[in-house]
């Protein structure tokens, strides 16, 4: 594959279907060694796909797959010492404990120290549930262990499908230290996710996809940088008005009604001039009944994958409904932590 030295995974025009569903069209990844890469999509986009192919659980119909700097092929799964994966809910023995489940896996898989199993226990916070049967375990605590089973063979590359499902406040912020932690060591962490807070805090590289196609890819900063959403609502009589007038400001294509809100329009626009677009309305008569500004990952992400066909909820992404919440007042800060419960 061209373009790819230094990647740590890259993906080139990787196509999947399932039956006449197509799950994959024609996928490039391309994801620097040692960041914390995160793979962004709505329902039905494509993410798990793509990490079962990453994992050779399932195979691709057409594009190539290199992991670590080698082809990954249909052979190759032995390879998977090198990568850790948690993908779906992690398979364990029910009857077996957290501690007999982690050394069963150390056993098979690359050599692995007793003294291992009991750091990771440790740091993903089972330590003290160790010896209990996995049957037992809470869904959050599964998700641990499998997180735990991931970092066994302490692996260059970590792939993590929907990581924070089932976690608790505090298991999402020791999960989202333990990653950076990761990647401060040089490893390469591509997480999977649909919670646009998650990401935004913990990646240095975000790739969006929809529809099973890569719509954006890029470091954090540079992706958010000019994505400045200013949204305005004007009675229903007066949005073509509004619609020419804001076109004047902001350039052709810059306005565009917010999906399933009617009476909103969104203008791409720094949203430190929020009060330009009012002004200019104003002087032409249009008054705005509502103003909201934002620019952060969720803007973008509603922009870019707002007219791929989800695959789950019509037009609803991350429940959000058509337009997204209040935005944030101040920097866009975390969203969605509740604070350390304290309970790991
Ligand atoms: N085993 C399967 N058989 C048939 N279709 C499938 C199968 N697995 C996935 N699909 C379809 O492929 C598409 C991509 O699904 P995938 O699970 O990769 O999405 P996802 O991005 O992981 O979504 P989510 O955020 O809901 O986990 C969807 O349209 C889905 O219905
Ligand atoms: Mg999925």
């Amino acid at each position: 594959m061209s373009g790819t030295d230094g990647l740590a995974l890259a993906t080139r025009g990787l196509e999947k279907r399932y039956g006449a569903r197509v799950a994959l069209a024609g996928l490039d990844l391309s994801v620097p060694t040692g960041v914390v890469y995160g793979f962004l999509g709505p329902n039905g986009a494509g993410k798990t796909t793509t990490m079962r192919l990453l994992t050779g659980l399932i195979h691709p119909d057409a594009g190539t797959i290199e992991l670590l700097g080698r082809p990954f092929g249909r052979r190759d799964r032995h390879r998977l010492f090198e990568v850790g994966a948690l993908i779906e809910a992690p398979s364990f023995y029910p009857y077996l404990s957290g501690r007999e489940n982690l050394r069963s896996l150390a056993a098979t898989g690359a050599h692995t120290s007793d003294r291992r199993v009991e750091e990771l226990l440790e740091l993903v916070g089972l330590r003290d549930r160790a010896k209990d049967k996995v049957q037992g375990y809470s869904l959050g605590m599964k998700q641990r262990l499998g997180i735990a089973a991931a970092l066994l063979s302490d692996p260059r590359l970590l792939l993590l499908d929907e990581p924070a499902n089932g976690l608790d406040p505090a298991g999402i912020v020791a999960m989202r230290e333990t990653l950076r932690h990761l990647a401060a060591t040089g490893k390469t962490v591509f997480i999977s996710s649909h919670v646009l807070g998650e990401i935004q805090q913990l990646a240095d590289v975000v790739g969006i996809i929809a529809a099973g196609r890569l719509v954006r890819e890029g470091p954090i900063e540079e992706l958010l940088e000019g994505e400045g959403v200013v949204r305005v609502r004007v009675a229903s009589t007066e949005l073509e008005a509004a619609t020419r007038i804001l076109d004047g400001l902001a350039g052709d294509g810059g306005v565009t009604p917010v999906p399933g809100e009617a009476g909103w329009l969104s203008i791409r626009f720094e949203p430190g001039r929020a009060a330009d677009v009012n002004r200019a309305l104003a002087l032409a008569g249009v008054y705005v009944s509502g103003l909201e500004t934002g620019s952060d990952l969720e803007s973008l992400f509603l922009a870019l994958t707002a007219d791929a066909p989800s695959g789950g909820s019509e037009g609803t992404f991350f429940g959000l409904g058509g337009r997204r919440p209040e935005p944030p007042s101040g920097p866009s800060g975390p969203t969605g932590w509740l604070g350390g419960g304290g309970a790991t």
